[in-house]
C-alpha cells in the first residue's frame, strides 16, 4: 500500500547523490536532439524505440547500448546540455549536493578532447551551484575494461585539470576485471590528493570489494551488493564505517536482483552499515533519486526514520567538507519537523 506521508517525507527531505554517471543521464530525447544537432546516425527512428532497447539481461547488455549512445556527444556544450538537464531533474528531487561520475575514455577513444568534455560538464555544473544552489564533486572513473596502461594515459591526461577533478572511480564490465588491475593507478592517485572509490561487488565476488579495500584503499564503494555474502567483510565496512552507493533500480534493470524487493538496503540498514540511494544511470534504468527511495520504501516498508537515515548517509559520506555535512543534516531535521 502506498504510504503518502512517507512518500511526502522522501520528496521534501535533501538529499545528496553520490553514484550517478552523467552519460547515464541521457534521456533518449536527447539522444535524438543531439543526433539530429551533431549529424549523427542513431539505429533508432524514435523515442520508443529507444526506449523499447533498454531491456537488459545483464550489466554488460546495458553498457554497449550506454557506449553506443556516447556517440552523440561531441561538442562542450553537448556535456553541457546533458550534465544542465541532470541537474534540472536532481533539483526537482530536491538533489543538494551531487558527486558525478564522468568517463573520459569513453570520449577521448572517439577523438573528442579531454578539455571538451571536462569543461562542459563544469560549466554546468557551476551554474547549477549558483542557479540552482547545488554544490558538486567531479569523479573520473577508468573503464576497467581497458588496460592499466590506458588508465595512466588518462590519469596523465588529467594532469593539468586536477584542480578541477576532486576523485577517481572505476566502473565498466567488473567480473574479469579485478580492482587489482588498478592497484598502481589508485596509488598515484591517492598520491596526487585525489579521492578514490570503485564500483565493487555489483556483479563481481565479494573478493573484489576486497581488493578494492586493500589494494585501492577506496573511501566509499559503488554498489557493494554482493559484499553481504561475507561476513567478515560486513563486519569490517560496518567498524570503517564505509559507505555504499547502492542503485536500486539499476540492480532490478540489470538483473543483480530479482525483484526490488530483494535490494540489498534492508540488510544493509538491519546490518548497521552506511548504505545511501542512488539512480546510476537514470535514463536507463527507469527513475531518478526519489524514484528510487519511493521504490525501495514501498517494496521493504522503511520507516521515516530509516529514510531519513538513508538522507544523512548521503551528505554523511560525501567528500563535503565536515561544516557542509552538518548543515545540510540540520536542513534534514528541520525538513523532518517542518
Ligand atoms: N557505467 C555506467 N553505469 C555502470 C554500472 N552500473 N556499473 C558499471 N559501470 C557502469
Ligand atoms: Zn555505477
Amino acid at each position: 500500500m502506498p504510504n503518502p506521508s512517507r512518500a511526502a517525507l522522501i520528496d521534501r527531505l535533501p538529499k545528496a547523490e553520490l553514484h550517478l554517471h552523467i552519460e547515464g543521464s541521457l534521456e533518449p530525447e536527447l539522444l535524438f536532439a543531439l543526433a539530429e544537432r551533431n549529424g549523427v546516425a542513431i539505429p533508432f527512428a524514435s523515442v520508443e524505440e529507444v526506449r523499447a532497447a533498454y531491456s537488459f539481461f545483464n550489466l554488460q547488455d546495458f553498457l554497449d547500448i550506454y557506449y553506443q549512445g556516447m556517440s552523440v556527444l561531441l561538442h562542450e556544450q553537448d556535456f553541457y546540455d546533458l550534465t544542465w538537464a541532470y541537474l534540472l531533474r536532481a533539483d526537482a528531487d530536491n538533489v543538494r549536493h551531487v558527486e558525478i561520475f564522468f568517463d573520459p575514455q569513453g570520449h577521448t577513444e572517439r577523438g573528442l578532447a579531454f578539455e571538451t568534455v571536462l569543461s562542459g560538464i563544469e560549466r554546468a555544473l557551476k551554474d547549477g551551484e549558483v542557479q540552482l544552489g547545488i554544490s558538486y564533486r567531479l569523479i573520473m572513473c577508468f573503464l576497467r575494461h581497458l588496460s592499466e596502461e590506458e588508465a595512466f594515459a588518462t590519469l596523465d591526461q588529467a594532469m593539468p585539470y586536477l584542480d578541477r577533478i576532486h576523485g577517481v572511480g572505476l566502473d565498466s564490465s567488473e567480473v574479469g576485471h579485478p580492482p587489482a588491475k588498478f592497484s598502481r593507478v589508485f596509488a598515484r592517485a591517492r598520491d596526487l590528493g585525489l579521492h578514490v572509490t570503485a564500483h565493487a561487488g555489483e556483479e563481481g565476488p565479494p573478493e573484489y570489494v576486497h581488493q578494492a579495500l586493500d589494494l585501492l584503499e577506496v573511501e566509499r564503494i559503488d554498489h557493494g551488493n554482493r559484499a553481504l555474502e561475507d561476513a567478515a567483510l560486513v563486519s569490517r565496512i560496518a567498524d570503517e564505517g564505509l559507505t555504499l552507493t547502492v542503485c536500486p533500480l539499476s540492480n532490478l534493470r540489470l538483473c543483480v536482483i530479482k525483484d526490488i524487493a530483494d535490494s540489498p538496503v534492508r540488510r544493509m540498514l538491519d546490518l548497521g552499515l552506511k548504505a545511501t540511494i542512488n539512480s546510476d544511470d537514470p535514463a536507463y534504468f527507469g527513475g531518478y533519486i526519489n524514484a528510487n527511495f519511493h521504490a525501495v520504501a514501498e517494496a521493504l516498508d522503511l520507516t521515516e526514520a530509516e529514510i531519513v537515515k538513508l538522507a544523512e548517509n548521503s551528505f554523511t559520506g560525501s567528500f563535503l567538507p565536515l561544516t557542509d555535512q552538518a548543515r545540510h543534516l540540520n536542513e534534514i531535521a528541520e525538513a523532518v519537523h517542518g
